[in-house]
């Protein structure tokens, strides 16, 4: 079989990153600058600044991933880049960079959609893991169940209906104070606390049983937090974070386990930011095993932003023959499933 190397580009949020990939599985470099520090004293990402530090970075990433590659541009055999969902400003540094690549050297260009990509870091972790699977996808701005019927056949059937996980993690941090990111911080002080301390609520609906729902809980806590801080009670951060945290992975976990079940899919894996948390994996896993699901999960820096997922996307798209061309645009709300070009 001939090797496909694919050099992916991923620049929809506040990493700048570029990766080559053999195959869509075998990862040869995968470089990562995350600007996390510059965007920790705004307590969030800040689009124009980001945008900004993209352009400053996207030449210097591209070829320290090619140096680490031990391959020039002329050897990729085509281009992969996140052109949505994210922040438009920050996505056009990537789509623009890829698309003069494509263009000078006459190679494929492939749009990829960031969630799938977050999805395929899976394929670069188990190299027999082939679709069909339930997927768990949560970041920064989603939280989805996916049946991944197939490389490039997608199907939601549950989704957030307000705030994404781990925008109610990073919310979190922010009310009590400890930093930004919230989801690795609100994790470690969890592990010293005791998750039935406080009883926060789980959302359930009646129309979609996969469907998720952070925003109460959010406030909830949030309320807890102010309602302490009035009658001058001190806070224990630890149970907080540890009471908040079992109410989030409680809802994802049993829904994620009933979709399998009622689809009869005996493969689960995680994906996105929040796939890094440790108690969303040590649960899944539990629960997975006492229901005969395969559970898998990526290592930790393929779970957040990085390009080496999206070069393993793009090979799938690439078998497809999915290329764009240089109208390529950034699709700030892009939808799993929407066809690009
Ligand atoms: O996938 P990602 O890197 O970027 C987006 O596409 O959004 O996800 C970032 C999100 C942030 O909300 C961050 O707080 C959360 O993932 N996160 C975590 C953990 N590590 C990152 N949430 C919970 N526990 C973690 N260990
Ligand atoms: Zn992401």
């Amino acid at each position: 079989m001939k090797e496909i190397k694919i050099l992916g580009i991923e620049t929809s949020c506040d990493e700048t990153s570029a990766a080559v990939v053999i195959n869509g599985r075998q990862v040869i470099s995968n470089v990562v600058s995350t600007q996390i520090e510059i965007h920790k004293k705004y307590g969030g990402v800040v689009p124009e600044i980001a945008s900004r530090k993209h352009v400053e970075l996207i030449i210097p990433v591209i070829k320290e991933a090619l140096e680490e590659a031990k391959l020039s541009l002329e050897e990729i055999d085509a281009f992969s880049v996140t052109c949505g969902p994210g922040l438009v400003g920050a996505l056009l540094v990537g789509v623009s960079a890829a698309k003069a690549l494509s263009y000078v050297y006459n190679k494929p260009l492939i749009p990829v959609n960031h969630i799938e990509g977050h999805i395929s870091a899976n394929y670069i972790e188990y190299k027999e893991l082939e679709p069909p699977f339930i997927c768990l996808v949560a970041s920064g701005g989603h939280s989805h169940i996916i049946n991944v019927m197939d490389y490039n056949s997608l199907d939601i059937i549950g989704q957030t209906r307000d705030d994404a996980a781990g925008e109610a993690y990073d919310k979190i941090a922010r009310t009590l104070g400890l930093g930004y990111p919230g989801g690795p911080i609100v994790d470690t002080y969890a592990k010293s606390g005791n998750m039935n301390a406080i009883h926060f609520p789980r959302s359930k609906f009646n129309d979609n049983k996969y469907d998720f729902s952070f925003s109460g809980v959010k406030t909830s806590v949030i309320n807890y937090i102010n309602r302490c801080k009035q009658k001058g009670d001190e806070l224990n951060t630890n149970d907080i974070c540890a009471s908040f945290q079992k109410a989030v992975v409680d809802v994802l976990v049993d829904n994620v386990i009933c979709a399998c079940k009622d689809y009869n899919i005996s493969k689960v894996a995680l994906a996105g930011g929040v796939a890094a948390n440790s108690f969303l994996r040590e649960q899944l896993k539990e629960k997975a095993q006492d229901n005969r699901i395969e559970f898998y999960y990526p290592r930790l820096n393929l779970c957040t932003d990085n390009a080496a997922m999206i070069a393993s996307a793009g090979y799938y798209g690439y078998l497809k023959k999915r290329f764009a061309n240089t109208e390529l645009n950034a699709i700030p709300n892009l939808k799993i499933g929407q066809k690009i070009i």
